[in-house]
């Protein structure tokens, strides 16, 4: 994912520092030339060796270590296409907003003009200090901020590093990162909207934004993107605005063969009213009324049906197929059966009895499921997280491996 790219990481002193272990190993199995350069209190958190075995690089610490004509605080900037510096005390960000230059790091930092991220981790209080929050926005570099919990130091509050899977993944996209240049994309969102009359429909409480973090997140990934949805969106890329089960079938169906994948994460409505009325429906005398559904088509187990029909030597070339699944209980059992049902790749299962996550919510946690039963947990993130991880296992891992 990162070959050919060196990222310059910088620790700082704090205990968040042997976290930065794990980011090393990720920057590594990216394929990155991981150069380090810590502060001296940086060592008390983790060894040189431990770094440099890490790394499999020297790890530097003083200015005047010079062992050429180049100074190393200029030669390291030069060399590096990103700096991150993780975990990032509050002594070196106010170092670095106030153009302090007294070890090697901040030197570095003063000196560098490309992308710069700064994931700080410090004491909640500290991070409270109005001092600390004034020199943090005076840096105009991407701030990863702290996260909310257990501190190392026994307090509980905003200072936690956030985690090595952020800083890493914003890692890959500073560096422009396009796997999927040349790829097109179709993404369905949204709950599909079933008229019964001018002014009433049947529809449900999916408000689109998974398919739609999923397109922002396969864009940036440099695919070409087409994202079908009941939702009004504007954006750099192809929208389709559909309204009903069967205008989405209609316009998923047309960008079949124009397609390396298709993710149907919209909530299409499983049934419609047999018949729409063209004028208002009015009150009637009795206390109740019957209204007859009949059974949308199951757009994503007729899109699998297609690509299965189709002859072997066209196959590699159909698209592979995301459906997603909503269950409010037995989620993984439920799921199990529907990816055999459907007959899709993979499934994307996701609980939408609970609150914190799914339906309407900005937050996601889901299990990916393959046709061979394996299940891959991501665990709960913001949706645009959770659009990376499902893209980088389903699309990215198979065209690496
Ligand atoms: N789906 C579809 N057409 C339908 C219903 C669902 O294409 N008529 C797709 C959804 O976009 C999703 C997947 O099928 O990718 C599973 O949808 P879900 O609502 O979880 O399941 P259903 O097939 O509707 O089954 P049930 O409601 O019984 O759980």
């Amino acid at each position: 994912m990162l070959s050919g790219k060196t990222v310059l990481l910088g620790i700082t002193g704090g205990i968040a520092a042997y976290k930065i272990c794990e980011l090393i190993r990720k920057y590594k199995r990216a394929n990155a030339t991981v150069k380090i350069v810590c502060t001296p209190n940086a060592l008390n958190f983790v060894t040189k060796l431990t770094l440099q075995t890490l790394s499999k690089n020297n790890v530097y610490v003083n200015e005047f270590d010079i062992k050429d004509y180049n100074p190393e605080h200029i030669s390291l900037a030069d060399e590096a296409d990103i700096m991150v510096i993780a975990p990032a005390t509050a002594n070196t960000i106010s170092k670095i907003a106030t153009g302090v230059c007294d070890n090697l790091l901040t030197s570095i930092a003063c000196a560098y003009t490309k992308p710069l991220i700064i994931a700080p981790a410090m004491n909640c209080n500290m991070w409270g200090n109005p001092i600390i929050q004034e020199n943090l926005h005076k840096l105009h570099y991407t701030i990863l901020e702290p996260e909310e919990g257990f501190l190392a130091c026994g307090y509980s509050g905003k200072g936690r590093l956030c985690s090595v899977d952020k800083i890493f993944e914003k890692t890959v996209e500073l560096l422009n990162y396009k796997p999927l240049t040349g790829k097109r994309i179709v993404i369905t969102s949204g709950g599909t909207i079933e008229e019964i009359d001018p002014v009433r429909y049947i529809s449900n409480y999916s408000s689109g934004k998974m398919g739609l973090a999923l397109a922002d997140c396969a864009k940036n990934l440099g695919a070409e993107v087409t994202l079908i949805t009941t939702k009004d969106v504007s954006k750099k890329y192809n929208v389709i605005k559909v309204k009903s089960a069967l205008d989405m079938k209609k316009a998923v169906e047309k960008e079949f063969d124009n397609s390396d994948y298709i993710i149907m994460a919209s909530a299409v409505a499983d049934y419609r009213a047999k018949e729409i009325s063209s004028q208002k429906m009015k009150k009637t005398e009795g206390d109740e009324i019957t209204l007859t559904l009949i059974k949308n088509p199951d757009i994503l187990k007729e899109l699998c049906k297609k690509k299965k029909a189709c002859p072997p030597a066209l196959r590699p070339s159909s698209p592979l197929i995301v459906g997603f699944c909503a269950e409010s209980e037995n989620l993984l059992e439920n799921a199990k059966e529907k990816i055999n049902k459907k007959g899709c790749d993979y499934l994307i299962a996701n609980d939408i009895s609970r609150k914190d996550i799914g339906f309407s919510s900005d937050y996601n946690e889901v299990f990916i499921l393959n046709k061979n039963g394996e299940t891959k947990h991501i665990e709960k993130a913001d949706k645009s997280t959770v659009a990376y991880k499902i893209l980088e296992y389903i699309v990215i891992q198979r065209l690496i491996s």
